[in-house]
């Protein structure tokens, strides 16, 4: 009886084994600028940074330093709000590269 007990409980501890990897505390996912910014961004600024919704500005024209930029996610402005409750400093800067980067696109 007990060895019947034991088996399936093994395969559970190896399968929470696996679903989280110690070695990846935050994996590659949550860092992914792109991914962040389709997931908390779009909304207001569109895929491209257009959109301009509650009176955003576009964002790849943009004059702001990436420094201003990570300052303005962080602490909010206006009707943005303040990122710094949501994400870590390393997802703002991911997600401020990938805005960045949206400005570059011919
Ligand atoms: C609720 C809608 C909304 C969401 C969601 C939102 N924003 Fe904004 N964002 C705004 C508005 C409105 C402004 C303009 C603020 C102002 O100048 O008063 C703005 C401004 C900005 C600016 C400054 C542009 C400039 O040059 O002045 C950046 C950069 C920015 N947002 C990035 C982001 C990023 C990155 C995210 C996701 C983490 C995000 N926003 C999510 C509404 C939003």
């Amino acid at each position: 009886m007990r060895r019947l007990l034991l088996f399936p409980l093994l395969l559970f501890a190896m399968l929470l084994g696996c679903g989280s990897d110690p070695g990846h505390p935050s994996g590659t996912a949550a860092t992914d600028g792109a991914a962040i910014y389709a997931g908390q961004c779009v909304l207001c600024h569109g895929d491209d940074g257009k959109l301009g919704l509650s009176g955003a500005k576009d964002l790849t024209m943009s004059e702001l330093s990436k420094k201003e930029m990570i300052a303005l996610v962080t602490n909010g402005k206006g009707l943005m709000m303040p990122y710094g409750r949501v994400l870590t400093a390393e997802e703002i800067e991911a997600v401020v590269d990938h805005v960045r980067a949206l400005g570059k696109r011919p």
